[in-house]
């Protein structure tokens, strides 16, 4: 195997997390690998929303992590979501400071929209739904220009390498085909989610929890797996990934119907359309299941409007044929964020030496069970800079003995089939059966396939889901207990790894 050695950071990912920590970690060496082309393949370039943050007069970061804290279903460190709440006006006025062109009142100030569960508008936005596409292009403007950050792109993250004190030393990178052990100071992971394991998905489909599996796979902390968000408004045109109706539509006065023109929200929920996200999700699921259709209808509170207002979701519907301007849009939730994710503190830190998590690979604690819109772009801009100044820090380690063992790759047609299992069994509406039948499943996939990175996140998330027997936020069980846990998950994958021996034996004990 090809050897480089890197005298700074290599950080893995180039959405908004990867860039800024990129950044941050000046005067120190950042290598940044991507395996797509720069502002694809990440998440943070779709992002419609925008940035939440407590810019106006009449907002507080108390009130936005008061906000964030209810949110998360109980589940939230009430620490972190003031410190992301406190960093959250300078974040959102350093992007702007790289170029980032945030809508703007008459007197100069932040336009801001309002989303579900915030009580203030407090969205910071570009061209209605552009935020991430805008944002990206300054940020990644900004890296290419950064002396201190060289960029690789299609360059695949494949292993982490690891010494014998279990320190993290570098990567094993596949770049054009060829496997190259990059050894460096400190990795940070910025690696994105786990969308790419579900059929119906609003993020990239290559974002498949790479990151989160092989951090699982060298033995780091993982947090809270089991909670996927599910965005209540993917327009169902029969895209993968689907395009999302943002949800600052239904912060507009958007409503939700079903076929027959009626709106049905406020038959789940006392605000509606815009209640918190997960019921929303619910709610929609629950519509179609009975067979009388979703539908988001825009025609009058956005109408004419509709091209100039939010260009992003209008290309999207015309390149399905529909005109929302109108035409109610046909939607259905999607997998959309990945609460969980690799354990770190503030700084990025994880439970590994030398390696680093930022953005929706990270599990910072601020999500909790349900994220709060528009907190995901917030968090990794600033937590990713907090990342990329920490792991600059990092003495250098000097050399040691390094075994890589690269794990194998998940065959196309297995991930497909896994794709629709999940979104199925581990999806909006869970239950034991379905849970326990797709953990069987992935376990003949690893026992035929062997350990890819996208089977140990699959088995994280489906394993999480299995052991939470309460719903809570984004994990709903249609067979739950009584809400009991009111604690976040914290396992490492030889825990998964034994309970799901128990299981095993425990079924077959009942099949003889
Ligand atoms: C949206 O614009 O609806 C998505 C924002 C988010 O997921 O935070």
């Amino acid at each position: 195997m090809k050897r480089l050695r890197h005298d700074g950071l290599v950080v893995v990912g180039a959405g908004l997390a990867g860039l800024t920590a990129a950044l941050a970690a000046a005067p120190a060496k950042a290598l940044v690998l991507t395996g797509a082309p720069l502002n694809q393949g990440c998440s943070s370039a779709w992002a419609q929303g925008g940035l939440a943050a407590a810019l106006a007069a009449d907002d507080t970061p108390d009130l936005h992590a008061a906000d964030t804290v209810d949110a998360g279903a109980g589940l939230v460190d009430a620490a972190m979501a003031l410190l992301l709440a406190q960093e959250g006006p300078a974040a959102v006025r350093a992007l702007a400071d790289l170029g980032a062109p945030f809508d703007r009142t008459a007197d100069g100030g932040f336009a801001q929209s309002l989303e579900a569960a915030h009580s203030r508008a407090r969205v910071a936005r570009v061209k209605g739904d552009q935020a991430g596409r805008e944002i990206m292009q300054a940020v990644t403007v900004a890296a290419m220009s950064a002396r201190h950050v060289e960029v690789r792109t299609s360059a695949k993250l494949r292993a982490l390498l690891q010494d014998p004190n279990g320190r993290i030393r570098g990567v094993v990178a596949e770049i054009a085909g060829e496997l190259v052990e990059i050894t460096a100071r400190a990795v940070v992971l910025a690696t994105g989610g786990v969308g790419g394991l579900y059929s119906v998905t609003t993020t990239p489909a290559e974002l498949v929890g790479d990151g989160l599996g092989l951090a699982a796979l060298s033995g780091a902390v993982i947090g809270d797996p089991e909670f996927v968000q599910f965005h209540p408004t993917a327009i169902d045109i029969g895209r993968d990934p689907a395009p999302l109706a943002t949800e600052a539509l239904r912060g507009e006065g958007a409503v939700l119907v079903g076929a027959d023109g009626e709106r049905f929200m406020s038959r789940y929920h006392e605000k509606a359309e815009l209640a918190p996200r997960d019921v929303v999700a619910r709610a929609i699921h629950a519509e179609r299941l009975a067979g009388r259709g979703a539908f988001l209808d825009a025609r009058v509170a956005v109408g004419e409007h509709f091209p100039e207002e939010f260009p992003g979701v209008f290309a999207a519907c015309l390149g399905g044929g529909i005109d929302p301007r109108v035409q109610p849009i046909p939607i259905a939730p999607a997998c959309h964020y990945h609460m969980g994710g690799i354990v770190t503190d503030a700084d990025g830190r994880t439970s590994l030496a030398g390696l680093y998590a930022a953005g929706e690979c990270a599990s910072t604690g601020v999500h909790g069970a349900n994220r709060l819109a528009s907190n995901s772009l917030l968090e990794a801009a600033v937590f990713g800079a907090r990342a990329g100044r920490a792991a600059a820090a990092e003495a250098d380690p000097g050399t040691a003995p390094l075994r890589p063992s690269v794990p194998p790759e998940l065959p196309a047609e297995v991930l497909q089939r896994l794709r629709k299992l999940m979104s199925r069994h581990a999806g909006v509406v869970r239950d034991a059966g379905g849970l326990t039948a797709l953990l069987l499943e992935i376990e003949a996939m690893e026992a035929g396939h062997g350990r890819s990175a996208p089977l140990v996140a699959a088995r994280l998330v489906v394993s999480g889901a299995l052991a939470r027997t309460e719903s809570r936020g984004g994990h709903f069980r249609s067979d739950a207990t009584p809400q009991v846990r009111p604690q976040r998950t914290f396992v490492r994958l030889a825990d998964v790894d034994a309970s799901a021996s128990v299981l095993a034996g425990a079924l077959r004990f009942a099949a003889e």
